[in-house]
């Protein structure tokens, strides 16, 4: 009786392994499948569009023959890119004319980005300010306006972006965070803080979206070359926006965590964090 009851378990136990196997193994296969169809052929919501990162990007997603919609304040130069991405061979373009900083209209958005491409399955978030640290320091406004452009959009669309795609259990969220966040640095900790607290909303959501089949990419360039920071004296360590669209195009190809655009950024912030407080707070970098 005790020896058949022992048998009857045993085998009840491996039954239910071999088709937890053969389950997660299906999973596996039609995840791989279905990431393959989204490789070949995306729908892209591009955020901050104008960016000349952001277009670097976008050319890669025209020239792989993607779907796109662009989101950017700009009328003109939305719809410039929108030609251009179209020239390039992009499927499909749209675009809608929105201040990022409406948080309101977030959830249109995002909506008829999702109905225009009829459906949506890679996002890029990549508008930002590099707000004057002394203008910062001396305003407690303006520092709260930086924050709201860099961290607080970011998070507005994360939060409807992360259900939706929690929801279809697919896709990429790729989002621009920058090594500024990596450590706080007198020169400009305001931005700093505001990427700081991007790179570490994104980390908690790619855990919590990681069991959905979702990427959370967070991407880390350093010194670019771009309206931004055009008023920046350039030295070596600059790179052209274009080093880094290729970078983040090959990151979300990826599916990759957390990138450093271009990736010896990762040796040098790795260093920079080891430098003791008290040598370090005296640094003027
Ligand atoms: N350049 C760098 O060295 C560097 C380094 C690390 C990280 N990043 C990050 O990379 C991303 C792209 O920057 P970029 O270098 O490509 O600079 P960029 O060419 O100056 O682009 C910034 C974009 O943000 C848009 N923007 C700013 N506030 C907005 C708002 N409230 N609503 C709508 N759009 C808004 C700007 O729109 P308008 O054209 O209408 O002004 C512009 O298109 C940013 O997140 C930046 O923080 C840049």
């Amino acid at each position: 009786m005790k020896k058949g009851f022992i048998i009857g378990a045993a085998s009840a136990l491996l039954a239910t392994v071999v088709a937890w196997i053969a389950k997660s193994r299906l999973d596996q296969a039609q995840s791989t499948d279905l990431q393959a169809a989204i490789k070949a052929t995306r729908k892209v919501l591009i955020v901050g569009a104008t960016s000349a990162i952001a277009q670097e990007t976008a050319k890669l997603f025209a020239a792989a023959r993607s779907e796109i919609f662009l989101a950017g304040r700009d009328e003109a130069k939305l719809q410039a890119v929108a030609n251009d991405l179209a020239v390039r061979g992009a499927r499909k373009v749209d675009l809608m004319v929105l201040d990022l900083n409406d948080f309101n209209r977030h959830p249109a958005l995002i909506s008829r980005a999702t109905e225009s491409l009829a459906g949506l399955d890679t996002v890029l978030i990549a508008h930002g300010t590099l707000g004057d640290q002394e203008a910062a320091q001396k305003s407690f406004a303006f520092t709260e306006s930086e924050l709201k452009t860099n961290l607080l959009s970011y998070i507005s669309l994360l939060t409807i972006l992360a259900n939706l795609f929690e929801a279809q259990q697919y896709g990429t969220i790729a989002v621009i965070s920058s090594v500024a966040g990596d450590r706080g640095r007198q020169s400009n900790y305001v931005y700093g803080t505001a990427k700081a607290a991007l790179s570490t909303f994104t980390q908690g959501l790619r855990g919590r979206l990681s069991r959905s089949n979702v990427a959370v990419v967070t991407i880390k360039p350093g010194f670019v070359d771009t309206p931004m920071t055009a008023h920046l004296k350039k030295g070596p360590l600059f790179v052209g926006p274009e080093v880094v669209g290729k970078g983040i195009y090959r990151a979300i190809q990826e599916r990759q965590d957390v990138v450093y655009i271009p990736w010896f950024w990762w040796g040098i912030m790795t260093v920079i964090k080891l430098i003791p407080e008290r040598i370090f707070k005296r640094m003027t970098i």
